[in-house]
C-alpha cells in the first residue's frame, strides 16, 4: 500500500476511537501544544471572518475558533473524524469530508478571509504533494487574507534534539506518517505568494516539555501532565524571554496573501 493510503487509513481508524492506546486524543496528542495553537491562532481571528480549517480532525479546535468568527468550515479526508465533528452543534460551522489536495475542486477561488492548517500537511508523504496542498490553501484564500499555518519544521526538530543530547536524553525520531517542512523552502514559497507577518515559535514550550520535563520525571513523560500545562502558560505569557527559537519545530506562521 502506498504511504499516502496508509496514512489515510491511519486517520480513518483513529476516528473510530475516542482516545489512542496512551489515552490521548490521536489528532492532538499533546493537549497543551494544541492550547498554544488555539491561543495564538485565535488572536488573528475576527468576528467578520469566513474561515476554513483544513485537516480539522474531530472539529474540537474548529469549535474553539467558531466562537471568534462569523462562519467556519472544517474539512478532513477521514470520514470517521468528520462524523465525530458533525456531532458537535456549532451554529456558525459546518464540516465536510474532502482532501486538501482537492480543495480547488471543492471551493471557489478567493473564498475565505482566514485559512487554518494545524498539523495537516505534514501527513502528506512527499514535498511535491505538500506544496500542491499549499497552492490550494492560497487558491481558496482571499487576496489580503491570512494563512494561519501550524505544521512541523525540520530546523527546530534538529535544534531540540541537540539540546536533548546535551542533557543526556535520546534523539526523538519523526513518526513514519509525518514529513516536516524545510524552513527555508517553506519561507521562500510564502514570500512568493504573500508576506510573512509573524512566526510564533513554540520553542519555550518545546524546551520545557521535551527537555526539562523528561529530566524532572526521569523520562516518564506524559503529554497531558501539569508540567506541560505550566510550560504552556509560561509560553503564552512569554515569561522566559529566552525564545529557544532553535527548538521551534512547531509554531504558527501568519502569512498575508498578496492583494
Ligand atoms: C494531527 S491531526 C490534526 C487535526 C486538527 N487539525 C487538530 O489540530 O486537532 C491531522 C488531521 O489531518 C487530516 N488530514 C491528513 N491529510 C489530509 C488530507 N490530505 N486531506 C484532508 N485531511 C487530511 C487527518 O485526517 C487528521 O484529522
Amino acid at each position: 500500500m502506498e504511504l499516502y493510503e496508509k496514512i489515510k487509513k491511519f486517520w480513518q481508524e483513529a476516528g473510530l476511537k475516542e482516545v489512542d492506546k496512551d489515552g490521548l486524543k490521536s489528532t492532538a496528542r499533546d493537549p497543551y501544544m494544541q492550547q498554544l495553537n488555539e491561543y495564538f491562532i485565535g488572536n488573528y481571528l475576527d468576528s467578520n471572518d469566513q474561515v476554513l480549517d483544513v485537516g480539522c480532525g474531530d472539529g474540537s479546535s474548529t469549535d474553539f475558533f467558531s466562537q471568534r468568527v462569523n462562519e467556519i468550515t472544517g474539512i478532513d479526508y477521514s470520514q470517521s473524524l468528520i462524523e465525530r465533528a458533525l456531532q458537535r452543534s456549532i451554529c456558525n460551522g459546518n464540516f465536510i469530508q474532502g482532501d486538501v489536495l482537492e480543495l480547488d475542486k471543492v471551493f471557489e477561488p478567493n473564498s475565505f478571509d482566514r485559512v487554518i492548517s494545524i498539523r495537516c500537511l505534514i501527513n502528506l508523504p512527499d514535498a511535491k504533494m505538500q506544496y500542491r496542498a499549499l497552492e490550494n490553501l492560497f487558491y481558496v484564500l482571499k487576496p489580503g487574507g491570512l494563512l494561519l499555518f501550524s505544521e512541523g519544521y525540520k530546523h527546530g526538530w534538529d535544534g531540540i534534539n541537540i539540546h536533548r543530547q546535551r542533557n543526556g536524553l535520546s534523539v526523538m525520531n519523526v513518526v513514519e506518517y509525518n514529513l516536516f517542512f524545510d524552513n527555508l523552502d517553506l519561507e521562500g514559497f510564502f514570500q512568493s505568494r504573500g508576506e510573512v507577518i509573524e512566526f510564533v515559535g513554540f520553542g519555550e514550550y518545546i524546551y520545557g516539555s521535551r527537555v526539562i520535563h523528561p529530566l524532572l520525571t526521569n523520562g516518564n513523560v506524559q503529554h497531558d501532565s501539569h508540567i506541560n500545562r505550566v510550560f504552556a502558560e509560561l509560553q503564552i505569557k512569554n515569561a522566559f524571554s529566552l525564545n529557544f527559537s532553535e527548538c521551534s519545530y512547531a509554531g504558527v506562521y501568519v502569512v498575508k496573501k498578496d492583494a
